[in-house]
């Protein structure tokens, strides 16, 4: 299981202090979640902060764009230091061509799925992908309950990736805590974005380590 903090839920005055955080709590990756006020009704942060952060932190930065028209500023979500930009599904108007930019650009490409979209219309769209980004939530909010529909979304997805033997990573944003990441983990997801399930606890690096201790197999 791979661990990317989602600093949307951390002290946003702070974000130094939320790279510290990711950093002594060993977090794969750095979840920046963009929000454009029109794709989801909430505003949040974009091309400034990523290059900011970028300049600020080794750990890849899992950029989830919640965006009209994704392709419109795709090349400076690029160069500004994404390591994997997700686009939504419901957003993107020519997914083929937007996730090949996106590896061409050289990051990694994924798809996000709204909790209401299948997950078998990315039928004709996998073998594009790196990564496929499950919401657990709908977007626009931290903070929100995990919507437990998900976990079957998982398991139908991870039986196609297996069928066509593919090495899509499946990720999943959205409500994840100590008390469903192993339900999580076990229907197949390998990244887990987590925001307040970290940012919210009273020590978020120790908080890390239990998301981790309770996403190990033999814990399940
Ligand atoms: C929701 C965002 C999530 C959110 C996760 O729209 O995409 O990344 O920050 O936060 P929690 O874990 O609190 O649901
Ligand atoms: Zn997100």
């Amino acid at each position: 299981m791979r661990l990317a903090p989602s600093i949307l839920a951390a002290d946003l005055a702070d974000f130094a202090g939320a790279l510290a955080v990711c950093e002594q709590g060993g977090a794969d990756l750095i979840h920046v979640d963009v929000m454009d006020g029109h794709f989801v009704p909430n505003l949040t942060f974009g091309i400034p902060v990523i290059k900011a952060l970028h300049r600020r932190t080794r750990l890849p930065l899992d950029v989830h764009l919640m965006v009209s028209n994704p392709d419109r500023l795709i090349d400076d979500y690029l160069a500004a230091g994404s390591a994997r930009v997700a686009v939504h599904w419901e957003a993107a108007v020519h997914l083929d061509r937007l996730l090949t930019h996106i590896r061409k650009g050289g990051a990694e490409a994924g798809v996000v799925l709204n909790p209401a979209t299948p997950v078998e219309l990315l039928e004709d769209v996998l073998d594009q992908a790196d990564f496929v980004l499950l919401m657990s939530v709908n977007p626009g909010f931290a903070g929100q309950p995990f919507l437990p529909r998900a976990l079957d979304k998982t398991r139908r997805l991870r039986e196609r990736i297996r069928r066509r033997g593919l090495a899509v990573d499946i990720s999943m944003d959205g409500g994840i805590d100590r008390d469903n990441i192993a339900r999580v983990v076990a229907a197949g997801v390998d990244t887990c974005v987590v925001g307040s399930g970290i940012f919210a606890a009273p020590d978020p690096v120790a908080r890390m380590s239990e998301l981790r201790d309770r996403a190990r197999p033999e814990n399940l």
